[in-house]
């Protein structure tokens, strides 16, 4: 059985699709516990009603980044973490803090990274005037919103689409874009090589169309 560390600041629906998805699909790993920066994180609920372990560790607490986020290294590592999961745990990580789970922790980031890394990517892909958008499951690596790519997932642009219906459509995508990616993990599927993973998905290959 493998450990899931799951971080989150808000609501959790991916990591809500995560938990179901572990259940339903009977994978060989238990989710040990969620975490938030935040105590009135919405998804913390759902995990606590689910019988997971929750752990909040408050940002606002500590003086520096290094400080919150040694902290936060010492309640994950308590729940011995083959995995940590960022479900929409928006704190920008120091390089110890990413260095430590080294090849262990992924992300979801509501883009076709490379492009529009940071917030507002859903404002700024119909600023842009793409047909597309999507999002991409990565590991994490020092520099926000890089490091080797898992997965994607396209939803396409329609008229008359708003940050909200884009980021809505999208947000069905990535409850099935995440678990997939977090099962391949769990089953040893994804090796990283000089920067690229090779898995069942290389998305790497995949122009933007
Ligand atoms: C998701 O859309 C996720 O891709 C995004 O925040 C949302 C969290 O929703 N993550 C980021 O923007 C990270 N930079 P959720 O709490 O319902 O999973």
């Amino acid at each position: 059985m493998k450990n899931i560390v799951i971080l989150i600041s808000g609501r959790g629906s991916n990591m809500e699709a995560v938990v179901r998805a572990a259940e339903a699909e009977q994978w060989p790993a238990r989710i040990a516990a969620v975490i938030s920066n935040r105590a009135d994180a919405k998804g913390l609920e759902f995990a606590a009603a689910r019988g997971i372990p929750t752990a909040v560790v408050p940002n606002k607490e500590y003086p520096t980044r290094e400080a919150f986020d040694a902290a936060l290294q010492a309640v994950i590592d308590g729940f011995a973490p083959d995995l940590v999961v960022l479900a929409g745990f928006m704190r920008i990580l120091t390089p110890g803090f990413v260095e430590h789970y080294a090849g262990r922790m992924l992300n979801i980031h509501p883009s076709l990274l490379p492009l529009f890394p940071g917030l507002h990517t859903h404002e700024a892909a119909l600023a842009a005037g793409h047909a597309e958008h999507g999002a991409t499951v990565h590991f994490v690596t020092a520099e926000l919103d890089h490091g080797p790519m898992v997965d994607q997932a396209r939803v396409a642009v329609l008229p008359g689409d708003t940050p909200e219906t884009l980021a809505q459509r999208l947000l069905v995508q990535e409850h099935i874009l995440y678990p997939r990616a977090i099962r391949w993990f769990i089953e040893d599927k994804l090796t990283v090589e000089n920067g690229q993973v090779y898995g069942p998905h290389r998305p790497h290959d995949s122009a933007l169309s």
